[in-house]
């Protein structure tokens, strides 16, 4: 379901979107208002068209799309289930293809958990990019690794499996272990057999403390799929940008601070660079078009830098 809102371009440039660790926030930093929110609901502003872009019932669906997103989420991504996953999408048997030419696959894509992106996807890419790249102009393998990070939403293509959304966006989080409190919408972990399991449900579980994240399960989705994508083509890309890529939407950890007891020091080094990496990706969602044309060059002349001409996909 597609929510179309109209906003001004002021407004959406300007907007800052707080991140609590419960709020419902899909893919990408779409901000919501709490469903259970208590008495905290606040009925939409009139916009300075005069006319109200946000109805109530319009909204509360919304809400309960994505509360259900996450409840079908937290049931399904089992340890097993991304141990299957990882095996099955780590052969890299679906295709051969160049990174530009996924960034064209993913304009296929309609991310309907989002209704911000009515805009073709390779445009958030492109917008992400380019925003770091005008603050950080010498960190070239930045500006390639926003404009590739969000490539595993192919995942939802059928061409690649067809991967439900639940198994493709939303917030991670790792399995294994117990599942932090910080993880939006904890309580519908109730329905995760992991939960029962005394071998995952204590604060290590599987693992070691400072284990290193690189030997963390994370539920799956178009992060791990696209990190094992870069790591098994040979990406020359340095390892904050795999960690950009894998942990970008980790919220408990780059929100809450969860689960830093796993952690080496080279994550927490590389943790600094996704959290400037993240503002980019929550703010890039502006009204400011692209040309693609334009830009394009430069972005192969970094696919060529840091990527064999075909990937496997
Ligand atoms: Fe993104
Ligand atoms: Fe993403």
């Amino acid at each position: 379901m597609t929510v179309l809102i109209e906003q001004p371009q002021l407004e959406v440039e300007a907007r800052e979107i707080p991140r609590e660790t419960n709020e419902l926030v899909l893919d990408g930093g779409f901000a919501m208002p709490k469903l259970e929110s208590h008495g905290g609901f606040e009925a939409p502003e009139i916009n300075s068209f005069g006319h109200s872009f946000r109805d109530y019932d319009a909204e509360s669906e919304r809400q309960k799309t994505v509360e259900e997103f996450y409840r079908q989420n937290h049931i399904s991504q089992t340890y097993d289930f991304v141990k299957k996953m990882r095996e099955k999408y780590g052969k890299l048997d679906k295709l051969e293809m160049s990174i530009w030419e996924c960034c064209e696959l993913l304009n296929e894509v309609v991310d309907d958990s989002d209704p911000d992106l009515d805009e073709p996807q390779i445009e958030h890419l492109l917008q992400t990019a380019e925003a770091i790249r005008k603050d950080y102009p010498n960190e070239d393998w930045l500006h390639l690794t926003a404009l590739i990070h969000d490539l595993g939403k192919v995942l939802l293509l059928p061409s690649f499996g067809g991967l439900p959304q639940w198994a493709v966006v939303g917030d991670t989080f790792p399995l294994g272990c117990a599942f932090d409190e910080s993880i939006v919408h904890h309580k519908y972990f109730k329905g995760n057999p992991d939960t029962y399991n005394p071998v995952y449900n204590t604060k290590n579980g599987v693992y070691e403390e400072g284990c290193g994240l690189d030997n963390v399960v994370m539920s799956w989705g178009h992060d791990d799929y696209m990190y094992l994508v870069a790591k098994e083509n040979g990406t020359t890309l340095p390892s904050a940008a795999l960690f950009i890529i894998r942990y970008h939407s980790f919220y408990p950890l780059h929100r809450a601070g969860a689960y830093t007891h796993l952690m080496t020091e080279e994550d927490k080094e590389n943790l600094k660079w996704l959290k400037i990496f993240n503002k980019y990706d929550l703010y890039s969602k502006s009204k400011v078009r692209i040309d693609v044309e334009k830009v394009k060059p430069y972005y192969l002349s970094l696919i060529d830098k840091y990527f064999p001409a075909k990937l496997k996909w």
